[in-house]
């Protein structure tokens, strides 16, 4: 599919006012997107599981009015919140062509996230899914023949052009977005369902995210993938991407979770790395981030146990583990890993479906 084929058909139907309410959580890539080129194009394909716990809950109220621009006011938690309103307008402008009615309504957007709105975990990917799962709603109003399947890519679609991540958060449980040569049907514009066998090993995985640091990160996600450009180590780093993504394909139909640590732990690491020798260099992990990596790292070699970790761009960590692992790990994490966690804070989640309408 190209750009092309999202833009809309004449509205069969017309609506004047009306309410559409969703969730979309936030996911965890297993291998990273770091890097993009203009329109949200990501310079490598990416992998995430799914979450289940971690969302945000969207109440999207829209209202004709006579004029051809949109207004929006935006609530987090109940509260007129300006600070987000730049990215939701840039969000807006980014996707007008696509849902060309947005131009004729005010909205009121009302949004609530399940985890603390001050914890460290990105609210972009699950806040950008569940707005862009919403403005399909609408969409499906005014033309109500859209399959299913054309309704999720298109959210997908829309949400990449606010948080390019968040385009995996629409559905679940496992997605890729990126072109990959060795997966059907991927593509660089939206997230798809990994199509090929996935090994009962990875049924139920679990995901505890560990809250090593709940304050505003020092260095945003856009400057990140910014300094990607003549970053001396960029191509490399794409093509190590795509390599670990053609492996993963062997090791989800295999079940073979030695690989799968390997990988992922690898991914992480490479992704703080290309922090560390961009230009400016910046660190985004602390000292209780590598407290809990060494720790993970003394655990598995001593009790032979399948968990690994992985970090997003921040400090906290996300453990990854199988399902059978499940009470062992969490025993370790309550005697040994809750003291690096700010305020002992750490929230238990797994594998989910995506985006839901309320
Ligand atoms: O979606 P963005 O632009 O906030 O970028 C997120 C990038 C990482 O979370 C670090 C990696 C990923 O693939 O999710």
């Amino acid at each position: 599919m190209t750009t092309d084929d999202f833009m809309p058909k004449l509205y069969k139907n017309s609506s004047a006012e009306g309410l559409v309410s969703c969730s979309a959580p936030s996911n965890i890539a297993l291998v990273k997107y770091w890097g993009k080129h203009p329109n949200q194009i990501p310079a490598n394909p990416s992998i995430s599981f799914t979450l289940e716990n971690c969302k945000t809950q969207t109440n999207l109220r829209f209202q004709k009015n006579n004029q051809s621009s949109w207004s929006f006011e935006v609530f987090l938690e109940g509260k007129s919140t300006e600070a987000f309103k730049p990215k939701i307008q840039t969000f807006f402008e980014r996707i007008q062509k696509y849902v060309p009615f947005i131009r004729h309504y005010d909205f009121i957007i009302e949004t609530t996230n399940s985890f603390p709105h001050s914890s460290g975990i990105a609210s972009s990917a699950s806040g950008f899914s569940a707005l862009a799962y919403a403005l399909m709603q609408i969409e499906e109003i005014l033309s109500p023949d859209m399959d299913r399947g054309f309704f999720n890519k298109k959210a997908s679609f829309l949400s990449r052009l606010g948080s390019g991540s968040a385009c995996r958060s629409i559905e679940g449980d496992l997605i890729v977005w990126g072109q990959h040569p060795l997966i059907e049907n991927s593509s660089d514009l939206y997230g798809i369902k990994y199509p090929n066998h996935v090994h009962k090993n990875f049924r139920n995985f679990h995901d505890t995210i560990l809250l090593v640091d709940k304050g505003e990160k020092k260095v945003s996600s856009s400057i990140g993938h910014g300094l990607m450009h003549n970053h001396p180590y960029a191509k490399a780093r794409f093509t190590q991407a795509t390599d670990n993504l053609s492996k993963l394909i062997a090791v989800f139909d295999s079940g073979d979770l030695e690989m799968f640590i390997e990988i992922v732990e690898s991914e992480a690491l490479s992704l703080h790395a290309m922090m560390m020798s961009s230009n400016p260099y910046y660190l985004l992990m602390k000292s209780n981030t590598l407290n809990i990596i060494n720790a993970i790292w003394d655990f598995r070699k001593q009790t032979g146990i399948a968990v690994c970790f992985t970090l997003d761009a921040g400090a906290n960590v996300h453990m990854l583990y199988p399902d059978f692992a499940a009470e062992p790990v969490r025993a370790f994490i309550e005697t040994e890993l809750v003291k690096f966690c700010q305020n002992e804070h750490y929230i238990h989640d797994k594998l989910g479906l995506g985006a839901k309408l309320l």
